[in-house]
């Protein structure tokens, strides 16, 4: 049984001390032994957060990190940067980054490769856009994506990862896909991890949905066979999150 994974994108959102009082009221709410829960919070918050988190069963998350060690990458954070903090789990390619900041399915996976070096579980993003879902080319672009993200991925190290399908129509538009749409595609990335590796890795890697999750939405998405959990972007800095980590 793969336990589910609810993970909370902040963006770019919250300054320190709105991180720390945004904790502090999502704490009581998000209190489940269900799923694992993230709150992927911006770089410059991650000491704090980890801070207002202790004790509690939030994990803090970063949303990006390069693939370097170290080096004149001015901006750039670097993986032990992380670890030395005690961060786990970054966001890597998210459409966001893909869209504003030049990144491509090769960055994608220089920085999931990276992220298994260090020992930090990547939430691998994907996702169509409109023009693509409308060309009919949703699963074939998809599993390019995934084929790219995890080349010279070890099996060991695809059964840990985090896959979030996040269809880019659907983030912040208030569009969330249907159930329907959102487990057909999670269940073929769960076929590609299985013809890249084995059924053994497909079983065990965790597929989430992003884009429009609510309290309205998340039970019926998160009870599909597929998806397990999600990646929430807007509805995670409300006291909504509370309800979407105890959908059931
Ligand atoms: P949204 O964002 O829930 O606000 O649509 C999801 C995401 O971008 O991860």
């Amino acid at each position: 049984m793969r336990k589910k994974i609810i993970a909370g994108n902040w963006k770019m959102n919250k300054t320190p001390a709105e991180t720390v009082a945004l904790i502090n009221e999502l704490k009581p709410l998000v209190v489940t032994e269900d799923a694992d829960v993230i709150f992927c919070v911006p770089a410059i918050s991650l000491t704090t957060a980890l801070e207002a988190a202790k004790g509690t069963n939030i994990e803090i998350g970063a949303q990006n990190m390069y693939f370097e060690e170290s080096g004149a990458f001015t901006g750039e954070i670097a993986p032990n940067m992380l670890t030395s903090i005690g961060i786990k789990y970054v966001i890597i390619g998210h459409s966001e980054r893909r869209e504003y900041f030049a990144e491509s399915d090769v960055t994608v996976n220089k920085k999931v490769l990276k992220a298994f070096e260090h020992g930090i579980t990547p939430i691998i993003c994907c996702g169509e856009s409109l023009t693509q879902r409308e060309q009919g080319i949703t699963i074939d672009w998809i599993r390019q994506q995934i084929k790219i993200a995890f080349l010279s991925v070890t099996a060991d190290q695809a059964k840990t990862a985090v896959i979030a399908y996040e269809p880019i129509w659907a983030i912040g538009t208030g569009k969330v896909a249907t159930t329907e749409q959102a487990e057909e595609v999670c269940k073929a990335i769960r076929e590609c991890i299985a013809e890249i590796y084995d059924e053994a890795t497909a079983a065990a890697i965790r597929i989430q949905y992003g884009g429009s999750v609510t309290a309205a939405s998340a039970a019926e998405l998160f009870s599909q066979a597929d998806i397990d959990g999600g990646l929430v972007g807007g509805a995670s800095l409300k006291a909504d999150f509370g309800k979407i980590v105890n959908y059931k």
